[in-house]
């Protein structure tokens, strides 16, 4: 089988496509025939050794897949031969093969392609765990969402709007503020263009901002939070700029606010059955069109280095796709 792997830290052109033996389903786990995998920006991290996991070399990226059971190991009833499943593996999925322990995987909809569905775990995932069980959104609450064109951004976006908030998408260009305003953002702010904290607070009004989704940091953070409301939360989810942010603390106390951490794998493994109950969710919406699942992409396993790049180079909106 074809795999993508990172022999040696580095960038995505360091990446190898390489010729390895399929593997076989060890006890409790199953083989899947990989058909797509999700890209994360966190892949530019993994690869690079700038992440939290760091796998032991050689290993592949891609943490997120759909495909279809080949084969199971011992022990194995819940899952046979032919099922669709989509699987969280944290990394090792841009492969043509993998064999994963069964409780990585979970069955899919009829209705939801293999796809859409390989995007939708950690993007959605995350973004359902951090507005539901970390900043307890409630419906007419304003949301305000930076990156909003990015792939948990976009999540933010439509699970924002399930959940009845009103969501402010604020991002770096026009043409990823159309995105966001065609994707349910009841107002937008160019925060390339304008200063970001006058516009959430023009838009927050004397109220002000409810919940900031933040996976961007640097700069934007501080200015977000000066335009938070009484009791507001601002929930950190990523550092996609490149800076981890540091803010003066009386801003809290001024607003009666909270800083929130959001970290979702670590909730994966201390609340598996919430997890699952959350992706069976997600996984109908999807099937449902209640969330798009939007693919900005998909390249072929030998273009995985171009698919990283248009992730480092802002360039996606919604998900990046490989397919095996
Ligand atoms: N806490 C968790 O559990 C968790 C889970 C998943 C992801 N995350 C984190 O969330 C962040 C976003 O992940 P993602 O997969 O959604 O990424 P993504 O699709 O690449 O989106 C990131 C967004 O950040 C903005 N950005 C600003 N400066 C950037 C830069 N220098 N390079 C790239 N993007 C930049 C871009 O929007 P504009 O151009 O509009 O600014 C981009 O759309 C990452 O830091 C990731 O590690 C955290």
């Amino acid at each position: 089988m074809k795999a993508i792997l990172c022999t040696r830290l580095g960038g995505p052109d360091d990446l190898v496509l390489a010729e390895l033996p399929v593997p076989v389903a060890g006890s409790g786990e199953a083989l899947v025939s990989i058909k797509a995998v999700g890209l994360n920006f966190y892949d530019t991290l993994i690869i690079a050794g700038k992440y939290q996991t760091k796998p032991p070399l050689p290993f592949s990226p891609g943490g997120e897949f759909a495909g279809v059971v080949e084969s199971v190991g011992a022990g194995v009833t819940d899952f046979a031969p032919g099922d669709r499943v989509l699987g969280y593996t944290s990394f090792g999925a841009a492969r043509q093969y993998a064999a994963v322990p069964v409780e990585a995987l979970a069955r899919l909809p009829a209705e939801l392609d293999l796809d859409r569905a390989a995007g939708l775990n950690i993007t959605y995932g995350t973004t359902y765990h951090a507005l539901k069980d970390r900043a307890a959104l409630a419906a007419g609450e304003t949301l305000a969402v930076l990156g909003a064109a990015g792939g948990v951004g976009l999540a933010a976006i439509e699970l924002g709007k399930l959940m009845g908030a009103r969501v402010i998408a604020c991002a770096s260009s026009e043409e990823k503020l159309a995105f966001a305003r065609a994707h349910g953002a009841d107002a937008v702010v160019n925060y390339a263009g304008e200063d970001l904290k006058d516009a959430l607070k023009r838009l927050g009004g004397e109220h002000g901002i409810d919940v900031i989704y933040d996976p961007v940091g640097g700069p934007y953070t501080e200015a977000a939070v000066r335009a938070i409301a009484w009791g507001g939360r601002h929930l950190v989810v990523g550092f996609a700029s490149g800076e981890i942010p540091k803010l003066p603390l009386n801003l809290t106390l001024l607003r009666g606010c909270d800083i929130r951490g959001v970290n979702w794998g670590a909730w994966v493994r201390q609340k598996p059955q919430a997890y699952r109950a959350g992706l069976d969710q997600l996984a109908r919406w999807c099937a449902e069109r209640k969330l798009s699942g939007h693919i900005h992409a998909i390249y072929p396993l030998a273009e995985t280095a171009q698919a990283l790049k248009a992730i480092t180079e802002r360039k996606v909106m919604g998900k990046v796709i490989l397919r095996p």
